[in-house]
């Protein structure tokens, strides 16, 4: 599995844990920074790596910001994605196995490190369930090909 990881200034901190991380569990990954002193706009790195993913560059995106709103709502914007914003490991389970997420986005402000690994964790040990979810998720491409 190959993942991007960004964040504005709001999710640095957090980013670089992550980016521990996800060096510790051996999955290849790079970071985009945001490499940044002042204050950046989200979408600036939100959407180049939603689109990454899009394009089959990466499978996934790990997106960091202070509530991670903005950068979910970046993010779906592009299609071809699925972002869920979580803070909570039932939801990182749930979203891979129900939505087949696609990127994951966190607040740093809103979430410790400790919980945020143990998400990261879930979210990309977990599966799609397929079955009866495959049928929603085609639902919600269908509408972007409309
Ligand atoms: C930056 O101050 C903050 O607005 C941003 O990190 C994020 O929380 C936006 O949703």
């Amino acid at each position: 599995m190959k993942v991007i990881l960004t964040s504005d200034h709001g999710g640095v901190n957090l980013r670089k844990e992550i980016a521990d991380l996800l060096t510790e569990l051996g999955v290849e990954f790079i970071d985009t920074g945001c490499d940044c002193e002042g204050s950046v706009d989200y979408p600036d790195y939100g959407i180049p790596a939603a689109e990454r993913v899009a394009n089959g560059e990466f499978d996934r995106a790990i997106l960091i910001c202070g509530t991670g709103i903005g950068m979910s709502i970046s993010a779906n914007k592009v299609p071809g994605i699925r972002a869920a914003l979580v803070h909570d490991v039932f939801s990182a389970k749930a979203t891979r196995e129900h939505n087949d997420s696609n990127v994951l986005a966190m607040g740093e402000r809103v979430i410790g490190a400790g919980l945020a690994r143990e998400i990261v964790q879930t979210w990309i040990g977990t599966d799609f369930t397929a079955g009866r979810h495959q049928n929603r998720v085609n639902k919600i491409t269908d509408y972007e090909n409309k």
